[in-house]
C-alpha cells in the first residue's frame, strides 16, 4: 500500500535486496489476472504434498519446469500429470527488469535468463516454514514479487533454520531478489497479515507470491 513516506530499499543480507511498492497497482492487477488464467490448468493449483506426507498450507502452481517436493519436471507427476505451462516471454522480461533495479546494474538484469516461476497463494492461515531454494542447479538470483496481504518475511542464514534472520514485511507490490552470497540463505513466511491488502490490486484476499528461478535444467535429448 503507498506510504505516505516511502519506504526506503532496504538491502537485509549480501545479495539480498527488498525494493518496496516496485509494482505499481496496474501490474499487480495485471500479474493477478495472469495468474488466474494460469491456475485453470492444465495443471492445477495444489497444496504440494511433503515427504513426511503432510500437504503444505501454501498452493502452488508452475510454470516453466513444475516443482514438487524436492525436485523439477515438466510434467505436474503429483498434479494430475499435465504439463507444466510455458514461461512466458513478457515474465522473463520482468524478471530482467527486477534484477537490474534490485542490484542498480543493467548488464547483470540483461544477463538473467528465469525458466521457471512458482506461484504460491497464501490464505489468512498459510504459512510456509524455513527452507532454501536448492533444487536448482544454477546461483543465479531469485526474484520474488508479492501481492495481496502483506506477510512477515523471514530471511536468515545459509547455515541453518535459526538465528540469526531478518523478519521484514513484505507489501503488495514489492520486490525482493536474493542472489551472491544470500542465494541459498533460508527463508520462509511465519505470518499473513489479512486484511491488508489494497484492494485495486486485484485480489481481495489472501496473498500471491511469484518467485522467478534459474533451474539449470535441460530436457533430456
Ligand atoms: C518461497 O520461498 O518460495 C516463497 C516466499 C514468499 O512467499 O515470499
Ligand atoms: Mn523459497
Amino acid at each position: 500500500m503507498s506510504a505516505l513516506i516511502p519506504r526506503p530499499r532496504r538491502s537485509v543480507a549480501g545479495g539480498a535486496v527488498l525494493v518496496p511498492d516496485w509494482l505499481d497497482l496496474d501490474e499487480q492487477r495485471g500479474l493477478v489476472e495472469a495468474c488466474r488464467g494460469w491456475v485453470r490448468g492444465p495443471v492445477p493449483m495444489r497444496a504440494a504434498r511433503l515427504p513426511t506426507g503432510h500437504a503444505m498450507s501454501v498452493q502452488t502452481v508452475c510454470l516453466g519446469w513444475h516443482w514438487q517436493p524436492y525436485r523439477y519436471s515438466r510434467t505436474a507427476d503429483d498434479a494430475g500429470g499435465g504439463r507444466v505451462l510455458p514461461l512466458p516471454e513478457w515474465l522473463v522480461q520482468l524478471g530482467k527488469r527486477a534484477v537490474a533495479d534490485a542490484y542498480g546494474n543493467r548488464v547483470v538484469g540483461a544477463e538473467y535468463e528465469p525458466d521457471a516461476a512458482l506461484i504460491n497463494f497464501y490464505d489468512g492461515t498459510a504459512r510456509m516454514g524455513m527452507h532454501r531454494d536448492q533444487e536448482e542447479r544454477s546461483d543465479a538470483p531469485v526474484v520474488s514479487l508479492s501481492i495481496g496481504d502483506t506477510c512477515t518475511f523471514r530471511f536468515g542464514n545459509t547455515e541453518n533454520r535459526g538465528r540469526p534472520y531478518t523478519d521484514v514485511e513484505l507489501e503488495s507490490g514489492d520486490l525482493f531478489v536474493f542472489g551472491g552470497p544470500s542465494r541459498f540463505a533460508y527463508h520462509g513466511v511465519p505470518k499473513v497479515l489479512p486484511g491488508t491488502a489494497d484492494p485495486d490490486c486485484g485480489l481481495v484476499s489472501g496473498r500471491l507470491n511469484i518467485t522467478l528461478r534459474v533451474t539449470g535444467l535441460a530436457d533430456p535429448r
